[in-house]
């Protein structure tokens, strides 16, 4: 495809609305509702906001997520390429100013048509014994049994028929495999069983085949997923049912896995396959009801108790098998094809700042239909978007700065299309992105919102939350009116209990490039569950559909509309206020915590190296004090001197980029923010300062030998952060010495 921008702007309006506020004269019939504003010419900030969160129309959005559901969107496929034109469609529909199709040539994964992936127990002649469903049972919607849905399979599990003896794992962590051979059962040889839910799964198979494991079976334990019992799982709850299977990636390092650092355009460089960061093992993941059978049939000795699951059995680590000389034989029929991925950006251009760009996004593909992860998120940006183009046609607003709206392909494989495009512009938007407004899903439950965010960006998050009317009339008739305040009750911060819990934005979505790459930074918003299970209990299985989000988790889509407000109330602040709502106190306050932290944990040891505290902790305090003096500059600011708020706001975004180390993390080159890089051993969570204290875990767990080259790599690193920290500082300034 590659179709280019059907431009609807008119340039004519454009070039009135870089002189301001003259452009609101050139509109079709105002609403009643804006009027006023029209009369006065002027929509303030605050006029903007009411707007939006006004506007989110519950019904477009479950009209949206029915469309985007009806059928399969697996990365790569026809059917995202139909997704995304959808999408595409509808944004010119709706008057989007550009709408660009960017496509991707990449190496995705696929379970085969014919050849089912199966696993299969054998007694000692090799006659089948038993053998794993090759598809999730349909339980409830028609879409269910659609003869398109593809085999169980997980994205890059490598090709093989492999036999041998079966090991329970846990939950496959690295404690978990240190816990085995302390046991004396050897993963050598073996197909390791492990439980999905406490580290991404790629991180368990790539321990698995460290430890030389044969292959790789995942599975959902029932007690994690599915807590309330055999009663209570889909389609009568929210829990999960003993046939589901939920799907995945299982490539570490994020993007193509040919074109590392580099964008897969045309032109690129690929490098051969057998130098992908994919596994060399096959991985395969099972049901709960397949987990059971295979579970059944283990001997060895029994699993700690808290290696227990709910399965009605007593687990036991293997390897051997009640009978003799059985053994489990894993076929995976997978292949890694090219393919093309696309990402659909549209534009509404700003009328002062257009070459700055607020960008919100949400990812096309999913697994199955996706009706949670990632089409609640889609159909939220879809009802987003709508919102502000009405806006636009009624009172011809338009943001000081450009909003640049972003559906990315193939997110499920490892964030391929979003990787790929903060590749191929990193530069520009280096010099040019505000930041990133990320909703993966829009909701996963009703419970309360949780976010993930740049410290940058924590206060005016908060503000948008406090705007956002509570969707839940229980919380309102407690007294809780706004989205924050039950955000504030349900998930308070452990540390300050009157704030909500505001987590480090790790990885695990389309972020990740932009915020752990360039820098720029980036927030990821949803409504949540309440924790009873490790996770939302239908993810990438064959149930997240349509009447799981419609009769189950929002009926009546309110706490959808909830987050679309918030998406768009933040998305307003940043692209509107004069000077970037930036808290650079929170960011300063952050960092001085974390540093603090590393000193009192670990100053000890560090300092029996003579590796001196002394330049990092001034470094954090200089920060602090340049923050304190911006303040003052900001106060005595010339606000309608164009150019002094342009070198502030410049200033602003400069703070996020000092922190990007060109050399990546130790040992980490895909990683380049030394503040919130997630910690290397779960790529899910963020650590602050996770280059140092990855390091220093890994001087603790190393022999006496090795602790050597690792504390000269700390120094190093220490010396980097240090100089980050400290030009975070200057950038606050007009000077460079
Ligand atoms: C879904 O999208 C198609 C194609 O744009 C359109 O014809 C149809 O009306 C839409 N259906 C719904 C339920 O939105
Ligand atoms: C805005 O107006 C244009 C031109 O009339 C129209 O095509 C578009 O659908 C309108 N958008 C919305 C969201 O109403
Ligand atoms: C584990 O088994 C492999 C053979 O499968 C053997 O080479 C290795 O030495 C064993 N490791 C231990 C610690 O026993
Ligand atoms: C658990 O298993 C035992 C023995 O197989 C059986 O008698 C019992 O009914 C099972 N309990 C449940 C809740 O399935
Ligand atoms: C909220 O989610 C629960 C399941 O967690 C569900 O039982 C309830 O009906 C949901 N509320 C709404 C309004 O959909
Ligand atoms: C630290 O410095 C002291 C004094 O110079 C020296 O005796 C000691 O060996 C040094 N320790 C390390 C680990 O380098």
């Amino acid at each position: 495809m590659g179709w280019d921008t059907k431009c609807r702007v008119s340039y004519v309006l454009y070039a009135v609305g870089l002189i301001g506020v003259i452009m609101f004269v050139d509109v079709n019939v105002p609403s009643i509702s804006t009027r006023e504003q029209l009369r006065r010419n002027w929509l303030s900030l605050t006029d903007v906001e009411d707007y939006v969160v006004e506007a989110v129309n519950p019904s477009n959005i479950r009209t949206f997520l029915r469309n985007l559901t009806l059928n399969l969107h697996l990365g790569g496929t026809e059917n995202e390429w139909n997704t995304a034109q959808w999408v595409a469609d509808t944004w010119q529909q709706q008057g989007m100013d550009e709408v660009h199709l960017v496509p991707y040539k990449v190496l995705l994964s696929y379970p085969s048509a014919s050849n089912p992936n199966q696993v299969r127990l054998l007694d000692g002649s090799g006659r089948q014994m038993w053998v794993s469903a090759i598809k999730q049972k349909p339980l409830y919607a028609p879409e269910e049994s659609s003869s398109d849905i593809p085999f169980n399979f997980n994205g890059y599990g490598a090709a093989g028929n492999v036999m041998g003896p079966l090991v329970y794992a846990h939950y496959g962590s690295e404690e978990d495999f240190a816990f085995l051979a302390n046991a004396g059962v050897n993963i050598s040889g073996t197909i390791v069983l492990a439980r999905y839910g406490q580290s991404f799964r790629a991180n368990i198979a790539q321990r698995a085949e460290e430890q030389g494991a044969l292959g790789l079976l995942l599975f959902s334990d029932p007690a994690d997923y599915a807590p309330a019992g055999p009663d209570f799982v889909y389609p009568h709850s929210y829990f999960m049912p003993p046939s589901a299977a939920p799907l995945g990636t299982t490539k570490l390092v994020d993007g193509d896995p040919l074109t590392p650092f580099y964008p897969a355009t045309e032109s690129a460089f690929r490098i051969p396959e057998e130098e992908a960061p994919i596994p060399k093992i096959p991985v395969q993941p099972i049901s709960y009801s397949d987990a059971f059978d295979l579970l059944s049939e283990l001997s060895g000795a029994a699993a700690p108790q808290t290696w227990q699951g709910d399965l009605n059995i007593t687990y036991h680590l293997g390897p051997a098998f009640r009978e003799a000389e059985w053994s489990v034989n894993l076929e995976v029929n997978n292949y890694n094809t090219m393919t093309t991925t696309y990402n659909v950006i549209g534009v509404l251009q700003g009328r002062e700042e257009p070459d700055r760009y607020v960008m919100l996004g949400n990812h096309l593909d999913s697994w199955l239909f996706g009706a949670v992860d990632p089409s609640s998120g889609t159909a939220a940006m879809l009802e987003l978007s709508r919102v502000f183009l009405q806006l636009y046609n009624e009172t011809g607003w338009r943001p000081r700065r450009s909003l640049v709206f972003c559906g990315w392909g193939a997110e499920e494989y490892g964030m391929v299309g979003s990787v790929e495009w903060t590749e191929q512009f990193a530069k520009q938007l280096s010099n040019r992105a505000v930041a990133y407004l990320n909703v993966d899903m829009a909701i996963e439950g009703n419970y309360t919102l949780r976010t993930k965010s740049a410290p940058i960006l924590t206060e005016a998050v908060y503000q948008s939350a406090r705007r956002i009317p509570n969707p839940n009339p229980e919380e309102v008739a407690a007294g809780r009116t706004t989205v924050y305040d039950t955000w504030a009750h349900r998930r308070p911060d452990p540390v300050q209990p009157d704030f909500p819990l505001m987590q480090l934005i790790g990885s695990g979505s389309d972020y990740k490039g932009l915020q752990h790459n360039i820098g720029v930074p980036c927030m990821d918003t949803r409504y949540t569950h309440d924790d009873k299970t490790l996770g939302e209990p239908m993810y990438h299985t064959l149930y997240e559909t349509f009447a799981l989000v419609d009769e189950i988790y929002d009926r009546g889509f309110k706490y959808h509309s909830a987050v679309t407000a918030l998406w768009g109330d933040l998305a307003v602040k940043l692209a509107e206020s004069k000077i970037l709502p930036f808290s650079l106190h929170i960011y300063a306050d952050y960092i001085s915590k974390a540093q603090k932290n590393i000193e009192e944990i670990y100053g000890q040891i560090i300092s029996s190296q003579n590796i001196s505290l002394e330049f990092f902790a001034d470094a954090a305090v200089n920060f602090n004090k340049a923050v304190t003096s911006f303040d003052k500059v900001l106060n005595g600011l010339d606000q309608n001197n164009p150019l002094a708020v342009r070198r502030v706001n410049d200033q602003l975004m400069l703070v996020e980029r000092s922190f990007i180390d060109p050399q990546g993390l130790p040992g980490r080159s895909d990683y380049n923010h030394v503040i919130t890089a997630p910690s290397k051993n779960n790529a899910y969570g963020g650590t602050a300062f996770a280059g140092l204290v990855d390091t220093l875990t890994a001087i603790n767990e190393a022999s006496k030998n090795d602790k050597k080259p690792l504390w000269r790599i700390f120094a190093q690193h220490l010396a980097a952060v240090t100089h980050f920290l400290n030009t975070a500082a200057k950038v606050l300034s007009d000077d460079l010495w």
